[in-house]
């Protein structure tokens, strides 16, 4: 029952000891289950460094980062294969929405494996195993008493003689007055809108006015879930502000029941034929039970034990946490917690670390605007922990941030190179030099003392502090602790000058080039969940094991064949390719 062993990502060993020494210990006990649930794409279009920033590799430093602590972590997600966002696009190409999802799902995989993104299961809403636990989940809040018939009016294109998806109709936001509003969200405000709640509405097929139809469809009975929801929320400590003011106030505002079928083609169908045929689950009631179903797929095909889902659902002491961007709040904070308060049994979110955004230049990254070149493009010219560095150090976690290619060039050079790599490669380069590559034999820190135990003392510092605020999901500011650790380092090595002492007194020369290379293991497994695949090379010269969240000491004697730089400087015109 052991996760899959992620891209690039050495698993954390359950069960092993992992006991470190006091002051890097994680402050809690470890073997922890922690599910890391990341927003579905939509397989319409290849993902972008704004989707990357808002979700992806968040989730995945996450991760990485509790596999190396000793928690049992599952990471899923999928292909969100459904909704108007896949129609529209087959729509516009004549094609079937299932070639579209055909389309999109490789280009994902292959992102995540070259990105280091270590997915337990990254599968689809597609599959017959989500078809059949989204029926479940109906059927269980239908018994619970939470769904219920309705009759509603929904918009009817005259012209193309069909009832219009909510996406499918556009017009004026009645919160905020912002024009493009879409039928079922305002991606100005972020509030989620019926599509006849629109001033002016429009078809998105013809562009005529829509007429509103008679039909029946179900309904999640949120307002009977109100108080329930309001109390967990209130008990949720340690939530993003902008996250958790979002979601009391909008339950505060008053929950209004949705309708949870819509009238269509593509989708899952629904379990029962009680209101005629023709009708399919809502995308978004659909979704993100995807979690769940992505949970026992991992479980029946990974684990080899269909019941081993339950370690994260059922579990007490399990954690839960949703990565996704700030357009999915209301579904993760409130939707899909008064779904599982309905069906019972079943853990709710631990905390939902909503991003902001990332914005390129000005722009908002977007799919449909087509604004930011494509992850794949960026990896024509960038290594992927260089790229992982540039974005992470933007994560919009309270703020919208920016980013532009010469900032990402910047950040490469100015920051990762210059404080990180050059670090490492100029202690190598010094060890191979002067110590013919060999890690010079010298007293421990404890009989070293002085400057040099107080160096590895605070490594150690760091590595506790980078955990701290790890568990925090404050990911900018852990990387900025880590790499203040390797600042700290530079300092020392100028101070104790190797280079120069070593033509007077080999030994003083051969404690700060050994020392450095002791502090270096820290900062390795500090920058681990950020930096995969140069910590990997690193680790491997070291000798060190990165599936621990422990400084370990490379042993005296040890050869470090040293193969060159961690990363490749980059011409400031590296990305002056057109998009
Ligand atoms: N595909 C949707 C989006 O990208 C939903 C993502 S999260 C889910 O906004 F859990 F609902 F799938
Ligand atoms: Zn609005």
């Amino acid at each position: 029952m052991t996760p899959r062993r992620g891209n690039a990502v050495a698993c954390a060993r359950y069960g092993d000891d992992v006991t470190a020494q006091p002051e890097t210990a994680s402050p809690r006990p470890t073997g922890q289950p922690v599910l890391v649930a990341v927003a579905w794409p939509y397989a319409n279009g290849a993902p972008h460094l704004g989707h990357i920033a808002g979700a992806y590799l968040p989730a995945d430093i996450f991760a990485r980062y509790h596999r190396m602590v000793g928690d049992r972590v599952l990471m899923v997600s999928g292909s969100d294969a459904h909704g108007t966002p896949i129609t529209v696009r087959a729509d516009e190409e004549g094609v079937s929405p299932r070639e579209i999802v055909d389309r999109y799902h490789p280009v994902f995989l292959e992102i995540w494996d070259r990105l280091g993104i270590s997915f337990d299961l990254f599968t689809s809403t597609m599959t017959d195993n989500h078809i059949r636990v989204s029926q479940e989940m109906f059927t269980r809040l239908l018994e619970n008493g939470y769904v219920s018939v309705g009759e509603t009016t929904q918009f009817y294109d005259p012209q193309a003689g069909r009832f219009l998806p909510d996406r499918y109709v556009l017009g004026t936001c009645p919160h905020c007055g912002y024009r493009e509003a879409r039928g079922d969200q305002c991606e100005n405000c972020g509030r989620m809108l019926d599509a006849d709640q629109l001033v002016d509405p429009r078809s998105r097929l013809t562009g005529a006015t829509p007429q509103l139809r008679e039909t029946s469809h179900y309904f999640l009975r949120l307002s009977a879930l109100a108080d329930e929801l309001l109390s967990w929320l209130e008990t949720r400590t340690g939530w993003r502000r902008h996250v958790i003011n979002w979601a009391v106030q909008f339950v505060k505002d008053g929950l209004h029941d949705r309708a949870i079928t819509r009238d269509l083609d593509w989708g899952v169908p629904w379990p029962t034929d009680e209101l005629g045929p023709g009708k399919r689950i809502y995308v978004w009631f659909e979704a993100v039970i995807g979690y769940l179903s992505a949970s026992k797929e991992w479980a029946a095909t990974r684990a080899g034990d269909p019941e081993a889902w339950r370690t994260w659902w059922e579990n007490p002491d399990a954690t839960a946490y949703y990565f996704v961007g700030k357009d999915n709040i209301p579904f993760h904070t409130v939707i899909w917690p008064a779904m599982l308060i309905g069906h019972g049994g079943l853990n709710l979110p631990t905390d939902v670390p909503a991003n902001q955004y990332v914005t390129f230049g000005g722009a908002k990254a977007s799919k449909s605007a087509g604004i930011g070149r494509g992850v794949l493009e960026y990896l024509q010219a960038l290594q992927p922990d260089a790229l992982r560095y540039a974005l992470a150090t933007v994560l919009p976690e309270q703020n919208d941030t920016e980013i532009s290619d010469p900032d990402i060039i910047r950040r490469i050079n100015d920051e990762l190179i210059a404080n990180w790599g050059n670090l490492v490669n100029r202690v190598m380069a010094q060890i191979n030099r002067f110590f013919d590559g060999v890690l010079p034999n010298v007293p421990g820190p404890a009989e070293l003392g002085g400057a040099h135990a107080e160096l590895l003392a605070r490594v150690d510092g760091g590595l506790a502090r980078v955990a701290g605020l790890m568990e925090k999901v404050e990911l900018r500011a852990a990387l900025r602790a880590a790499m203040e650790i390797s600042a700290e380092v530079n300092q020392y090595l100028y101070r104790e000058e190797p280079w120069k002492t070593v033509k007077v007194d080999r030994e003083a020369a051969a404690r700060s080039l050994a020392t450095s290379v002791q502090a270096i293991a820290g900062i390795a497994v500090a920058l681990a969940p950020f930096l995969p695949f140069s910590t990997e090379r690193l680790a491997d010269v070291l000798g060190v094991d990165l599936t621990v969240w422990k400084r370990q000491q490379v042993p005296a004697g040890r050869r470090l064949e040293w193969p060159g730089p961690l990363f490749t400087k980059l011409d400031p015109k590296a990305l002056d390719v057109p998009a």
